[in-house]
């Protein structure tokens, strides 16, 4: 059985197929296939989207296959998906591994968003929503951004940058820039980000104040991937020098791991480093570079709007990449490829 947890879990001929596959789509004419004729997709939504939720519906049915979007908790039963052995006597009035059960039966894929819980590390770094998924779905499951990961966008941005610099972007530098954010956000993009990158080869920098260095496995994962395909991967907390010659800056707001340790604590930090920004003297320090952000974004407080109505902005270039992308990853997983 195929299934999209992350990246990490696929070899790199895989992973390689799969961004020649969406830059495929992208340039192909024709927008419509037949190649998932019949097939099904259903989409569980425990949080908001915009790009994932359209992008995905639309990928399937160009592919010919049927999608529907179930909001969870919005016309659907709650959901309880706890440590074995919890007792249901709360609001949830179905067990996920029921509804998981059911569902195998009906569609051909399943696909989930569930973020992070921002208060149990352990229960986020082990993906634990999507192992019950794993392990009550008898068809694929397709990650449609979990508590560490959000492969579907790192996918789109490998092959983002790909069509920016008319090939493989290695040995390319690439800054992961932490910004300030009014709200706690989850790791997952920020996480795939760094990886994609560091697999990628490119010379790859964490620019983030000391206390929003993302968990150490991603850290140890990311040297070990920029060691094995010649790139490098460093770290400075000052955001200045983090963009200085970049080709690309990489813009997130996140909340963890420090958010895990004391909630007040991590609000009161993140109101004092409002200047982490991406202004347009950042990005005339870079080497010609531009500037990335997965969406949604806040504008004139993350990036400024001077950067974003840029020619160096490549956010919606990225965003198309979402639906080429993701056809590439129901070819793979229907085996269609
Ligand atoms: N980038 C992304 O996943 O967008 P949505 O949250 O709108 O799906």
């Amino acid at each position: 059985m195929r299934h999209l947890i992350d990246w990490q879990y696929y070899d790199d001929q895989t992973w390689e197929s799969l961004i020649e596959r969406a830059l495929w789509h992208k340039t192909s004419t024709k927008r419509w296939h037949h190649s998932a004729d019949g097939k099904s997709i259903g989409l569980l939504f425990f949080n908001s989207s915009l790009r994932t939720r359209t992008s995905m519906e639309l990928a399937a049915q160009q592919l010919g296959a049927y999608a529907s979007t179930l909001v969870v908790g919005q016309g659907t039963w709650g959901f309880a998906w706890g440590k074995p052995g919890e007792v249901m006597d709360g609001n949830e009035a179905e067990h996920i591994k029921e509804a998981v059960g059911v569902l195998s039966r009906y569609y051909d894929a399943l696909g989930v968003r569930m973020f992070a819980s921002l208060s149990d590390l352990e229960a986020d770094r082990s993906e634990r929503l999507m192992n019950v998924f794993k392990e009550a779905a008898s068809v694929p499951v397709v990650n449609l951004e979990s508590a560490f990961y959000h492969p579907c966008q790192a996918l789109s941005d490998a092959a983002a940058m790909h069509t920016h610099f008319g090939g493989p972007p290695k040995g390319k530098k690439f800054t992961l820039a932490w910004c300030h954010h009014p709200r706690a956000l989850p790791m997952a993009v920020p996480n795939s980000a760094l990886l994609t990158a560091a697999r990628l080869g490119m010379e790859v920098t964490l620019a983030c104040p000391e206390a929003y260095k993302l968990d150490s496995s991603i850290l140890s994962l990311a040297e070990q991937y920029a060691t094995s395909n010649g790139g490098s991967f460093s770290h400075t907390s000052n955001l200045d020098e983090g963009v200085r010659d970049a080709h690309v800056i990489y813009a997130k707001a996140w909340s963890g791991p420090a958010i895990y340790h004391g909630k007040d604590e991590e609000q009161a930090l993140r109101m004092s480093l409002k200047d982490w920004r991406i202004t347009t003297p950042r990005m005339n320090g870079t080497d010609q570079g531009v500037f990335m952000h997965c969406l949604p974004v806040r504008r004139n407080v993350v990036v400024d709007d001077a950067v974003m109505d840029s020619h160096s902005a490549i956010h919606l270039l990225q965003a198309e990449f979402r639906l080429h992308a993701q056809k590439a990853i129901l070819e793979h997983l229907w085996e269609l490829d």
